[in-house]
């Protein structure tokens, strides 16, 4: 079992564009295995690929109470959006800093899960807001950047202020 480091904004490497999967093979399934402990161990909700520093489109997700309910997404995209919701939004690239982000409130998702069979989900409330939040990291985005400027520049001083040392997750503020 591995733990993977995980990138923290701004690091360049999270800007860049994830490729997709072309074979759902042992990498791949190593790579989810390692996402999983690194994101129960965070603790946090969501994890993309491209925040361990791995560019392939591959996203994790366990929005239940138990821990024990993962959602693999490979090559994930979104056949359908409707409606907006405003949630507050935290990243485990991002630590201590929670911000509210306007999205899709109801989404259905295209993707291959763990073994690599297609799937299409529909979602709304945390789990959707996870979604796509992580499929913006497969992009090269992180959630601070639909913020204002000055909300950017300010988060940007508090990062480098507090340096290494990572703010404790805050139990039901969702880390994705
Ligand atoms: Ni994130």
């Amino acid at each position: 079992m591995a733990l993977l480091h995980i990138l923290r904004y701004p690091d360049r490497r999270l800007h860049k564009v994830a490729a997709r999967v072309e074979r759902v093979d042992g990498g791949i399934r190593k790579l989810i295995k390692d996402m999983a402990n690194t994101m129960y161990a965070a603790p946090g909700v969501g994890l993309a690929a491209t925040q361990v520093d791995v560019h392939k489109r591959v996203i994790i997700i366990d929005v239940s109470e138990t821990r024990d309910q993962l959602n693999v997404f490979i090559n994930p995209e979104l056949t359908a959006a409707s409606g907006e919701a405003e949630r507050e939004e935290g990243c485990l690239s991002v630590p201590g800093v929670f911000e509210k982000v306007r999205r899709a409130e109801r989404i259905t998702v295209r993707a291959l899960d763990g073994d690599g069979s297609p799937f299409t989900l529909q979602a709304e409330g945390l789990l959707a807001v996870c979604i796509q939040h992580e499929m913006d990291h497969l992009e090269g985005k992180v959630f601070v950047e639909y913020l204002s400027r000055l909300k950017q520049q300010r988060i940007l001083a508090r990062l480098k202020k507090q340096g290494r040392r990572a703010p404790q997750p805050e139990a039901g503020r969702p880390v994705l």
